[in-house]
């Protein structure tokens, strides 16, 4: 589909995208790419980073891959630094890097829990803290900026409410929901860097995708979840956008939703034909007997 903004929407700007080799992360990457910027991307698996720089370049976007893993301070230090000693600046963060698996709570063990969290949670707010120095405004690269640059945390909706077999994965992006929020106040206020993020609802061709929602799973989820469709990378990337770009400039601390509602849904428990005479039948009955007046009294 074509892009509604304008493809110069990033020109100049330099993103570094954690997970940026595949899924989500890589239609952000490369859709960030066409529309001006260059992009920095960082994974653990050299193979998976190749074929995603390459299939950058050959888009003509200018991109380099990080190898490291955001559990990893030293990981997180070399590739910002790396990033930055490359482009020169930095102005973008999306933190896209993930884990999942589904687990019942009982079977989990607290290494599992653990991991989950230290890759999602603990390895946002990594790259947030080595990334901060060339955000801020007026850091090295940004002297011809008149504002910070920004940071994307990609999130979920799992706990809004609460999922089946993704308690460590609520646990960390409500984590991530609270990094978010906190560093809007803390970095937008002193340091003028927006910090929003997005929750993506079940996205085809993904990784998260194929993990958690398999087939089996999906037909039934359609049956009970009565929003349930799925959506595409792109209208991740295009929410990206637009919170990284201008039109993004007065947004900070917002956890963009992009499930067409899912997480609102619930299952119809009355057809609306039905709804509309039971009504007329409770009016009549509560006009013919107000409510809390003993019969007595009519
Ligand atoms: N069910 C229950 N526990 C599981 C599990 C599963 N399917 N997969 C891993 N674990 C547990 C392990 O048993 C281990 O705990 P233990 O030491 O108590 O046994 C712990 O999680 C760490 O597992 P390990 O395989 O050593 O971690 P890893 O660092 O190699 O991999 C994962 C991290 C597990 C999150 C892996 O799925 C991953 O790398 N994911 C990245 C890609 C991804 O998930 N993308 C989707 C994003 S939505």
């Amino acid at each position: 589909m074509e892009s509604p903004f304008k493809p110069d929407a990033l020109k100049g700007r330099v993103a570094l995208i954690t997970g940026g080799g595949s899924g989500i992360g890589f239609e952000i990457s490369s859709q960030f790419g066409k529309h001006g910027a260059s992009i920095a991307i960082m994974g653990r698996r050299k193979q998976v980073l190749d074929a995603a720089v390459s299939a950058l370049r050959s888009l003509g976007i200018q991109a380099i891959g990080l190898e490291g893993d955001v559990r990893k301070h030293e990981d997180a230090r070399r590739v910002v630094e790396s990033t930055f000693k490359h482009f020169g600046r930095i102005d973008i963060l999306v933190n896209s890097a993930a884990g999942n698996f589904l687990a019942a709570a009982e079977d989990l063990s607290p290494n599992g829990f653990r991991t989950v969290l230290d890759i999602d949670a603990v390895g946002t707010f990594t790259m947030c803290s080595e990334a901060l120095k060339y955000l801020k405004k007026g850091g090295p690269g940004r002297e011809d900026s008149s504002s910070g640059g920004s940071i994307l945390n990609i999130s979920a909706t799992l706990h809004y409410t609460a999922s089946w077999y993704q308690i460590h994965v609520s646990a960390a992006k409500a984590a991530v929901d609270a990094t978010t929020r906190n560093l809007a106040l803390e970095w937008g206020t002193d340091y003028e860097i927006r910090v929003n993020g997005i929750a993506p609802g079940p996205i085809e061709g993904t990784p998260g995708m194929s993990k958690l929602g398999p087939e089996e799973i999906e037909s039934k989820a359609r049956d009970y979840m009565p929003l349930y469709k799925l959506g595409e990378k792109w209208d991740i990337a295009m929410a990206a956008i637009y919170l990284s770009c201008d039109s993004g400039k007065y947004v900070n601390g917002s956890t963009m939703v992009v499930d067409s509602g899912l997480w609102l849904s619930k299952p119809r428990h009355l057809p609306k034909e039905a709804v509309k005479q039971l009504s007329r039948v409770v009016e009549k009955r509560s006009r013919a007997k107000p409510v809390g007046l003993p019969t007595s009294k009519l």
